[in-house]
């Protein structure tokens, strides 16, 4: 397993370390693993590196637990919890540190400066050349001006020469990571020079083998804007199609589900991303469309349509409770059902989730809430305390309760009957915030309210 036969080539597989064991580093780290890669991972924290020594994850993510059990326990995956020992024992590094926002909205690049730092101290004792990849998110020229030059400076080699650098965004999914990881629609590879990248291709020509995806080869700079572009486009389908659902809301019989099947039919549109709802969340979309923002407006252009993305997000969340008080008047007092808090469904995430939003409106108009999720109820719990109650599933969210929103479109909740509302609350009102009730069917017995649907 430890090589590849390639056109007739024996290709020794490289060994590969991995800082940083976030949710992109580990599903990187168990993809290469799963193939039989040697990888080595890297964390600064004892307690991360201690479970993922077991072969557990420090969070949920679809069929990582089964996969990191598989590779830990046919060592193929090992933890470190300092960098020199990853990268001397190994030929290819990706850095998939943190690059959170900052309270202005532009990112924190502290965690790349330090392993920067930590790297570059590996490389003086290092022989033999060695590759950099930079996976994390980051703003144009970051990797030329801050990454590649810290390296230089502190380890007293050349890039180019002694060592190379690649920038190469990934597009992974919550929920479906492993998946993404293992058939990416397209590898981006942002060479600093033709050894780099053709060092990194060869990597993924042995990984892939015959389900090589398109690879376009392109400077580090185009490749960091690749992925903010990607992510702003995404978002900017959301923003585009929560617009039309409130102008649909707006004309009597329209419905935003058939304007989007309408338009996604056009093949220069697509169907994908135009599933009107409360607004966009989770720990990439919002942070990467305010750090375009943010770089923009440092570079001297007037971001005037990615702001727009923004701000029709940040309003649209605050549909939900004025549908709420269109059902039920003032909220004082009333006892209000929330199902769906993490982020999307398949997670348990939920940051930036949309549901926080809506859980602090109904409090600040002095409902009572009652949360379900099927995931995240730990989370929240971290996040509301004793604020809310919390359900043990739908049907005891519901019961009693004289409005239920619909935040997170799970399967279980797409699977409730008309009669399952109009038997479990007091009051069968339904505010569907992501679209997964037919209203013809509800309306009999149900007053529903939906987004982007044109005559509540
Ligand atoms: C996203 C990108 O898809 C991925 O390529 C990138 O690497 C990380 O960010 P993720 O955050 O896992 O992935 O979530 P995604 O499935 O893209 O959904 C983002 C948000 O948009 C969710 O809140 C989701 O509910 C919302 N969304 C998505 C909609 O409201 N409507 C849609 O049609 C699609």
């Amino acid at each position: 397993m430890h090589a590849w036969l390639v056109e007739g080539k024996i290709i020794p597989k490289k060994r590969i370390s991995i800082i940083g064991t976030g949710f992109v580093g580990l599903c990187t780290a168990v993809g290469f693993a799963s193939k039989g890669y040697d990888v080595i991972t890297s964390t600064n924290d004892p307690e991360k590196a201690a479970l993922i020594k077991r072969g557990i994850p420090p969070f949920y993510e679809s069929k990582l637990k089964e996969l990191l059990q598989r590779v830990v326990g046919d060592g193929y995956l090992r933890c470190l919890t300092e960098r020199e020992e990853a990268i001397l024992n190994t030929e290819i590094t990706f850095v998939t540190v943190g690059t959170p926002s900052q309270p202005n909205g532009s990112i924190d690049l502290q965690f790349i400066e330090k392993s920067a730092y930590e790297i570059a101290e590996a490389l003086q004792k290092k022989i033999a050349y060695h590759l950099l990849v930079v996976k994390s998110t980051v703003i144009p020229n970051t990797t030329e001006k801050m990454f590649r030059h810290i390296l230089e400076e502190h380890s007293g080699k050349r890039c180019g020469q002694e060592f190379g650098i690649c920038v190469n965004p990934e597009f992974l999914r919550e929920g479906s990571a492993i998946h993404d990881t293992l058939h990416p629609d397209r590898i981006i590879i942002g060479e600093y020079d033709k050894r780099s990248g053709d060092t990194l291709e060869s990597l993924y020509r042995g990984f892939y083998g015959p389900d090589l995806p398109t690879i376009l080869r392109t400077n580090p700079q185009t490749a960091e804007l690749i992925k903010y572009a990607n992510n702003a486009f995404l978002a900017m389908k959301v923003s585009f199609i929560n617009s039309i659902a409130n102008l649909c809301e707006r004309i009597p019989g329209a419905d935003v589900a058939t304007v989007a099947k309408g338009i996604g039919l056009d093949e220069r549109v697509g169907p994908l991303f135009l599933r009107a709802g409360l607004g966009y969340g989770g720990s990439c979309l919002p942070k990467d469309v305010k750090a375009l923002i943010a770089f923009s407006r440092d570079s001297g252009y007037e971001p005037t349509l990615i702001d727009a993305i923004e701000e029709v997000n940040r309003v649209q969340v605050y549909r939900a409770v004025e549908f709420t008080e269109k059902l039920v008047g003032d909220l004082k007092e009333k006892q209000i059902a929330v199902l769906g808090l993490a982020f999307k469904p398949g997670t348990d995430d939920m940051r930036e989730a949309t549901s926080t939003k809506v859980v602090n409106d109904l409090l600040n108009k002095g409902a009572k809430v009652v949360v379900y999720d099927p995931m995240a109820i730990d989370k929240a719990k971290e996040i509301f305390d004793d604020r809310v109650s919390y359900a043990s599933s739908a049907l005891d969210c519901i019961r009693n309760t004289v409005c239920c929103i619909v935040v997170t479109e799970w399967d279980e909740f797409r699977n409730l009957s008309a009669e399952d509302f109009v038997e479990h609350m007091k009051e069968p009102n339904v505010v569907d915030g992501r679209r997964i009730y037919d209203p013809e069917k509800f309306r009999r017995s149900v007053r529903l309210v939906a987004v982007g649907l044109g005559d509540y």
